[in-house]
């Protein structure tokens, strides 16, 4: 059985560390601006019920030229973190669906099946991210010093798309409001409620694009696609 989902897009960063001049999601990349990739992956999928995209105002008409003939897609406007720009297109989604799934404009290749593993386990489970193992040994640095090696065989890197329940990613958001808790990721949201978030597999090419050498490596992904 499919599962149906709606889709936050949250876009209203203004990309600083890509070295673009203009935000990153809106840079060309093959072709086609960032943006427009990144929502054809969910939008071609006939279980995707609605699209919400955060967007500063003053690049909405860039926003909708990218996305033009897409059906489903609105836009709202985006907040000062990540999280706000979110918690917005949250209070916008009206459809009734089983997963709703968060996931950043400047991943642009993620693929067909990673979307529908996180639906599936996220439906099933409640809250489900895709993450990858690491290759290099992490440390907590202060002053140029290590304080601490983290055990590396534990740690993962988190990706998204990340899905949740409707209910349970609007409670979390709830109590994040009430305890002024800012993440970096959605799940830790979740996590702040004591509730479950489960891992699938995270794919080497769903990189998000941050640094300017990470425009031409997805531009060389999405090329050979
Ligand atoms: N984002 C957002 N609203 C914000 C900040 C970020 O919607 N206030 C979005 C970005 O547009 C991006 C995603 O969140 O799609 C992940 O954030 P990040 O990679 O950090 O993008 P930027 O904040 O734009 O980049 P930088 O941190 O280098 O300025
Ligand atoms: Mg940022």
């Amino acid at each position: 059985m499919m599962r149906t989902f709606s889709l936050i897009l949250p876009a209203a960063g203004v990309g600083k560390r890509s070295g673009l001049n203009r935000p990153k999601q809106y840079a060309e990349i093959a072709g086609e601006p960032m943006l427009r990739w990144t929502i054809k992956a969910f939008a071609q999928l006939g279980e995707c019920r609605e699209i919400v995209v955060a967007i500063d105002p003053e690049w909405q008409a860039v926003a909708e030229d990218s996305v033009g003939g897409i059906s489903n897609v609105r836009f709202v406007e985006g907040g000062r973190e990540r999280q706000d720009s979110i918690r917005n297109g949250l209070n916008e989604l009206e459809e009734k669906v089983d997963v709703i799934l968060v996931h950043d404009a400047a991943r642009p290749a993620v693929s067909t099946q990673l979307i529908r593993r996180v639906v599936e386990r996220a439906a099933e489970s409640g809250a489900a991210i895709p993450a990858m193992p690491i290759a290099e040994t992490v440390k907590r640095v202060r002053d140029n010093r290590i304080v601490e090696t983290l055990p590396r065989a534990n740690l993962v890197t988190a990706q998204t798309p990340q899905g949740f329940h409707p209910d349970i990613l609007r409670r979390a958001y709830a109590h994040a409001l009430e305890t002024g808790f800012v993440g970096t990721d959605d799940a830790s949201l979740v996590e702040a409620l004591g509730e479950r978030v489960e891992i699938v597999a995270g794919e080497p090419t769903n990189i998000k694009v941050t640094w300017p050498e990470d425009v031409e490596r997805v531009e060389q992904i999405l090329g050979r696609g």
